[in-house]
């Protein structure tokens, strides 16, 4: 089983922050759902997401990173600093399809952001085929951010995929505590 899972302003299509390489809201049940979703899982991300991380990565999940220039474990040393673990494991665009492919024979898979690589997931057609389901924690806005992370490619899901609402609710927006947001997790899964 392969899933994509992303929490996204979708009126924007914003799911990050480039100035502080964060998510755009971080309500408890969203966070929550997350680490349901992700728990024992291989989760792939591109590298930004990886320095997202907190140091040390997020617990009971093998941790693979999408880059093209960490290719030895001296790059990755270098390149990824303080948040740099033993125990990660690198991959590079061209060997993501083959990587998911043998890897789902044994482990649920959980693609975990960041933008360029969801947008590469739903731009090609070969790694979309390999999704059994994405899933989208949905708000309408967020307060301004001065330089967004996007992923257009979010507008044309409900094009292409059929979709069900799994929960609704009101979560506290991090940025503003005494906000309340309405939010929507939708799976999206394929016609
Ligand atoms: N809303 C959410 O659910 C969610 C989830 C995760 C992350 N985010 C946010 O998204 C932002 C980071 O996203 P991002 O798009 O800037 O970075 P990203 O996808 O996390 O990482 C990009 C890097 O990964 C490699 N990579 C991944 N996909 C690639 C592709 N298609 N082509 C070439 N290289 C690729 C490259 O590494 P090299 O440069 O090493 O070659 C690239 O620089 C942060 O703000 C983060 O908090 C949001």
């Amino acid at each position: 089983m392969v899933n994509m899972i992303y929490s996204i302003s979708y009126k924007e299509n914003i799911v990050g922050n480039r100035d502080t390489n964060d998510l755009v809201f971080n309500i408890r049940e969203d966070l929550q759902f997350f680490k349901e979703m992700t728990i024992g899982s291989t989760m792939i991300m591109g590298r930004k997401t990886f320095e997202s991380l907190p140091t040390g990565g997020l617990p009971k999940r093998k941790h693979v990173i999408v880059s093209n220039k960490i290719k030895t474990t001296k790059d990755a040393v270098e390149i990824l600093g303080e948040k740099y673990i033993e125990n990660l494991t690198f991959i590079n665009l061209d060997e993501l399809e083959e990587y998911i492919r043998e890897e789902s024979r044994v482990n649920k898979i959980s693609i975990i952001g960041g933008a360029m690589l969801y947008s590469h997931f739903l731009e090609d057609k070969n790694l979309f085929d390999l999704l059994s389901n994405i899933y989208a924690t949905e708000v309408e806005r967020i307060p301004h951010i001065e330089n967004p992370v996007k992923l257009e490619a979010h507008s044309e899901l409900r094009e292409k995929c059929d979709f069900e609402v799994i929960k609704i609710g009101q979560g506290k927006d991090r940025l503003d505590d005494n906000n309340l947001v309405d939010y929507k997790i939708v799976r999206y899964f394929k016609r």
